[in-house]
């Protein structure tokens, strides 16, 4: 058997990766660390064979609980667990500090200690700031850091930990650093999923500032076989930008979802923008098409058709995600947001 332990993998990334894993590898075996924040769902791992899935609910940021739950003879650990919404990191990022940074040192103190043979840390293209608005420029793999909100901030420091420890102590890591995601199971304070879910219900939509900030989007499984990739294949050290050449305006993207829905434009509200708002994320996913032959397998039209019909097919899943604490929490985020000027 092949084992691996998979942090975070009761969340929307980290579940689909699970099921992914135990489909691509027959032989392998997956313990499921996750502490089951708003974010992770034991929804998402329904179905899942026990006696190849085995879920422990703990904190990535405890050392005893993380030896524990690492399996002897580990192959490797593939690090999902974070405090992943940007607006939340900006209302207050302690979370985000004690998660996305001490978590993450946490986990490389047990792999070295416990002999695991590779660690693979899911970075995000966030670390690298924002492009401008009218260039053609890229985030490619030499791109510098900048990371710009505490979200961004917390993966870049995480990120230098990974480093480190490569360097340090010649520990096997490799980093990928993807785009936005869209897919079934994405929690529904992220754009995509908060449109549909609001749409559903003729709610309007926010729209931050202008609409015109541009995001790079990703159908999730498509991202989960380009982590697979750089698991078996990538090169130690190595960090590899993920991404399907798919960079869309927020406008334009909220308009497509809507004409999908056959629901009018009408329902967009145009609200006050983000603090520090990045304004371009765009990817040049050349390495790792060359490198490790990987490429996207959904187009933007296909992709978005899958995900609107996981929603329409799974209310029960939206309405126990859309419970009290995200009531209270959108009330919070946009209860009083005025209009964008
Ligand atoms: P998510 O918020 O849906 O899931 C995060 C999971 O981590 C949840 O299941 C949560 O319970 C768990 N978790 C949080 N704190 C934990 C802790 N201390 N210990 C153990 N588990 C903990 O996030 P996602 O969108 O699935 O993102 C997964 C990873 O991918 C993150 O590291 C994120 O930075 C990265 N990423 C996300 C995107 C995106 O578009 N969503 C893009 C690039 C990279
Ligand atoms: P989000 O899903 O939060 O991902 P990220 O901030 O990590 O890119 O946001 C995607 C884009 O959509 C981003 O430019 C911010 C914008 N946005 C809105 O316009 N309204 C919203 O309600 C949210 C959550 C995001």
């Amino acid at each position: 058997m092949r084992r691996f332990l998979v942090t975070g993998g009761a969340g929307f990334i980290g579940s689909a990766f699970v099921r992914l894993l135990l489909d691509a590898i027959p032989e392998s075996e997956i313990i499921n660390l996750d502490l089951l924040t708003y974010a992770g769902n034991l929804d998402n791992l329904e179905g899942l064979d026990p006696a190849r899935h085995q879920f422990i609910h703990g904190d990535i940021a405890a050392p005893e609980t993380v030896h524990q739950a690492l399996p002897d003879g580990c192959e490797a650990i593939v690090n999902f667990a974070a405090e992943s919404h940007v607006d939340r990191s900006i209302a207050d990022c302690a979370e985000f500090l004690r998660t996305n940074i001490v978590g993450t040192q946490v986990l490389l103190d047990a792999a070295r200690a416990k002999g695991v043979k590779r660690f693979v840390q899911v970075s995000t293209d966030e670390v690298m700031g924002s492009l401008a608005e009218d260039d053609s420029s890229y985030f490619t793999e030499e791109s510098p850091f900048a990371p710009n909100s505490p979200y961004a901030a917390s993966k870049a420091a995480a990120e230098h930990l990974v480093r480190a420890a490569h360097h340090t102590f010649g520990l096997d890591a490799v980093v990928t650093r993807c785009g936005n995601n869209y897919g079934p199971r994405q929690f529904p304070e992220k754009f995509l999923p908060l449109m549909i879910c609001n749409a559903f219900n003729d709610q309007s939509i926010p729209v931050y500032g202008d609409g015109l900030n541009v995001r790079d989007w990703i159908y999730v499984d498509d991202h989960c076989r380009a982590i697979l990739a750089v698991l078996e294949k990538g090169k130690p050290g190595a960090a590899y930008n993920i991404g399907a050449r798919n960079p869309r305006r927020n406008i334009e993207v909220a308009e497509s979802v809507l004409a999908a829905l056959g629901k009018p434009k009408s329902l967009l509200r145009f609200v006050v923008d983000r603090p520090g708002h990045d304004r371009r994320y765009a990817i040049d996913p050349s390495l790792i098409e060359s490198e490790l032959g990987w490429r996207p397998q959904e187009t933007w039209e296909s992709g978005i058709q899958k995900t609107i019909q996981w929603y329409q097919e799974n209310s029960r899943w939206i309405e126990r995600t859309r419970n009290n604490e995200y009531r209270e929490y959108y009330r919070k985020q946009y209860g009083d947001k005025g209009a964008a000027s």
